[in-house]
């Protein structure tokens, strides 16, 4: 079927948009599943984490589902069939999970925990606190896949991972605010990208000295 995610939603006040739309929302439903089942891991590594240093290195964890009109946006602009199959195959962040950690090497061992688990498979990894974009952009993306378990079978879903500090949160949450400001002038542009790139950098500062001043924690070799 041609453009069927357009034809879909074009058709959201239709009679029959419940049936029709009917195999959208099955999808969108493994991906919701998916988000969960990954949230769960990382619960469970914060409860472990805390029974051991009695704190816990997960501040905050926040999930996310591409939305229709977002996902049309995303495969039109790259040239790719709106179909659900084509969705599926080439779009690696409909299911998106964001896990806001306490300090940087909290976040690695997160992710080094996760990916250790047997049901979860490594697509990808951009690591921009090690490598920042040229913005100053910080985090550590992972793409995985992990399995949700249905009445009859067995699915791998696709869900992309961002890990960040508090610091690097702040910065991205208000670099996303102020890049649609789209009434500047080009030099007064220019001017804010400096600025915000200082302003990254002065996060990755904080987050330095932070895991200076909390010191040495002996890591527990569950957790090494
Ligand atoms: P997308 O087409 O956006 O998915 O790009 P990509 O596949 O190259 O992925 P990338 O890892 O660069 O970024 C994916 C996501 O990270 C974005 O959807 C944002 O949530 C976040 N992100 C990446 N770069 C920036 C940035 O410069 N600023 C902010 N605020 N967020 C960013
Ligand atoms: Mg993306």
């Amino acid at each position: 079927m041609n453009d069927e995610l357009e034809e879909l939603l074009k058709s959201c006040l239709d009679d029959d948009y419940e049936e029709k739309s009917l195999p959208y929302r099955q999808t969108m439903t493994y991906y919701r599943c998916a988000l969960r089942e990954v949230e769960t891991k990382f619960r469970v590594l914060d409860e472990q984490f805390s029974m051991y240093y009695d704190r816990n290195p997960i501040e905050n964890i926040e999930t996310r589902i591409k939305s229709q009109t977002s996902i049309m946006k995303k495969l039109k602009n790259r040239g790719l069939p709106l179909t659900l199959e084509s969705m599926q195959e080439n779009l690696f962040d409909i299911a998106g999970i964001r896990v806001i950690g306490s300090f940087v090497d909290d976040i690695y061992m997160l992710a080094k925990l996760l990916l250790q688990q047997d049901d979860v498979h490594l697509i990808e990894r951009k690591d921009y606190i090690a490598h920042p974009k040229p913005n100053g952009y910080r985090s550590l993306h992972l793409i995985i896949e992990t399995p949700i378990f249905l009445a009859n079978e067995k699915r791998w879903i696709k869900v992309e991972v961002q890990f960040r500090t508090i610091a690097m949160d702040l910065w991205a949450t208000l670099e996303h605010k102020l890049r649609y400001k789209k009434d500047l002038s080009p030099e007064r542009l220019e001017e804010m990208a400096t600025d915000l790139y200082e302003a990254a950098e002065i996060c990755a500062r904080l987050d330095e000295k932070m895991t200076k001043l909390k010191a040495s924690e002996k890591r527990h070799p569950i957790l090494k």
